[in-house]
């Protein structure tokens, strides 16, 4: 629908950024933190661009305090970061490291000073080594305790100050390319596997908001889903059937279960008849009703182009970690769905769709089928920066990307979806896992690559000071730049 007018952002919006321990803090076994199964996933030759990892990333672990400063001279109203668990519980379960504690504290007391809000994230995707090697990680149930005991730790140490929480990052990320497509660690490649240890997280994820609200705590907590609504190519019947089969097991699959404990009907279904179903215990559909979320935190970076892919047809293809465009091989899932090539949209140079209406869409979606506000926990394009002689950054590529993906907020919020708020990705640039540090998001350039740390000096781009106007005016700016 068009609107006449849009109605404006709410006066308490979230106007954020968001980043992740791993691709940020570096420090990666300073002051007791123990490995984290990244920290050892990528000394496996091959396994990322380049061979890179996040020894060093951007040191922010060592330059917090000039990165708040950066973030408060844009006027940043909330910042969502992780805690890396093995910083604050070395192997995952068992002694606690204070200094890791002490970090974190200091990155909040920091934000809280400079009237950011902070935005935790409990999880994303560095499960402590220790737990890994002793019971197998999100394999085994006993990560179910472990993970609410960590929980535990970090709601009854930061709640006084942190009001909002993310439980799991992109549960379906971490696990499909940790446990099927052999991207992530711990680098296995089997379905029934993958299916099993997705059940085991539902069940941390819902364990940790149970104990949340056992412990009485004020604030709101949700997780953040990737998500990638799904279009079918055409009208053809076959088409649309492999665009909802797409959102079933791709969407649903997952949001159904954070909000109603459920898996969905046609989804399970088919996991039962290819005997690729986990195993439900006696207790688990009620622990998973205990975890509805306050909202659902949605990363969007795309929407996925959907077509018929026959029983015999396309599986697994290999992903565009190069930046070199055009690089991304077919794939899908024969006898569901295969994702294709959408004429209508451009792409990034790492072959991603660029899509704001997808966004509207798929906040629309969210809101009519889940009944819950949503937080917009990552947006951002991954491009190519140029940083010039005179230490600036023409980035007017982002800007227009971040502009477009804000209005489909805004025009969502007409629409009657409740929106807390938008976190871009990311403040900085930062190491992007399998894409090396060429792959930049931030609104504030670091000065380093893939082969030379170099100074990691901190350079505003151009999107930085539209970002600020951007809070600054409460997205007013929005739709009048974009009648220009
Ligand atoms: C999300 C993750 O998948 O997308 C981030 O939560 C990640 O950690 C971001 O960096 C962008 O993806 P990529 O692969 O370009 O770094």
């Amino acid at each position: 629908m068009e609107h006449k007018q849009l109605q404006p952002f709410p006066e308490d919006f979230l106007w954020g950024s968001a980043s992740a321990a791993y691709q940020v803090e570096g420090a990666w076994d300073t002051d007791g933190k123990g490995p984290s199964v990244w920290d050892q996933f990528v000394r496996i030759p091959g396994t990322t661009f380049q061979n890179t990892n996040g020894d060093v990333a951007v040191d922010h672990y060592h330059r917090y305090k000039e990165d708040v400063k950066l973030m408060a001279e844009q006027g940043l109203r909330a910042y969502r970061f992780s805690v890396a668990w093995s910083r604050v519980v070395p192997l995952g379960n068992g002694a606690v490291n204070e200094a890791g504690l002490k970090f974190y504290d200091d990155l909040i007391d920091e934000l809280v000073a400079h009237g950011i809000e902070p935005i935790v994230t409990l999880y994303h995707w560095d499960i402590p080594q220790g737990i890994q090697d002793e019971y197998g990680g999100w394999e085994s149930r006993r990560v179910i305790a472990d993970f609410t005991d960590y929980a535990e730790l970090l709601f009854k140490r930061y709640g006084d100050r942190v009001k909002y929480w993310v439980t799991l990052n992109e549960q379906n990320v971490f696990i499909s390319h940790g446990y099927q497509l052999n991207y992530h660690p711990p680098g296995v490649s089997d379905q029934k596997r993958m299916f099993a240890a997705n059940h085991i997280a539902n069940l941390a994820n819902a364990s940790a908001i149970a104990k949340f609200r056992e412990l009485g705590l004020s604030g709101k907590i949700g997780p953040s889903f990737a998500y990638g609504p799904n279009y079918a190519i055409d009208a053809d019947p076959r088409n649309q059937l492999a665009a909802l089969d797409s959102e079933e097991f791709n969407a649903h699959f997952w949001m159904d279960v954070y909000t109603f404990g459920e898996y969905p009907v046609a989804a399970w279904n088919w996991l039962t008849e290819n005997g690729l179903a986990p195993e439900i215990a006696p207790g688990d559909a009620a622990l998973l009703k205990k975890g509805r979320p306050d909202f659902m935190g949605v990363n969007y970076y795309r929407t996925m182009t959907n077509a018929f892919n026959p029983l015999d047809g396309v599986g697994a293809g290999k992903m565009n970690t190069t930046g070199e465009k055009g690089t991304t091989e077919e794939n899908g899932v024969p006898g569901l769905y295969k994702h294709v090539n959408n004429p209508y949209l451009e792409k990034t140079n790492w072959d991603w769709d660029i899509d704001p209406i997808g966004l509207r869409i798929g906040l629309r979606r969210i809101a009519s089928r889940y009944r819950l506000p949503v937080m917009v926990t990552e947006n951002g394009l991954g491009e190519y920066d140029q940083l010039t002689d005179q230490h600036e950054v023409h980035d007017e590529y982002r800007i227009d990307y971040l502009r477009a993906h804000a209005l489909a907020i805004q025009e969502a919020i007409t629409d009657g979806v409740e929106m807390l708020g938008y976190c871009t990705w990311s403040f900085t640039d930062l190491l992007s896992w399998l894409n090396g540090y060429q792959k930049r998001y931030g609104f504030v350039y670091v000065d380093r690559d893939e082969t030379d740390e170099k100074d990691l000096a901190r350079y505003k781009k151009d999107s930085f000071y539209w970002y600020q106007k951007t809070i600054a005016e409460n997205g007013a700016n929005l739709a009048v730049e974009r009648k220009k």
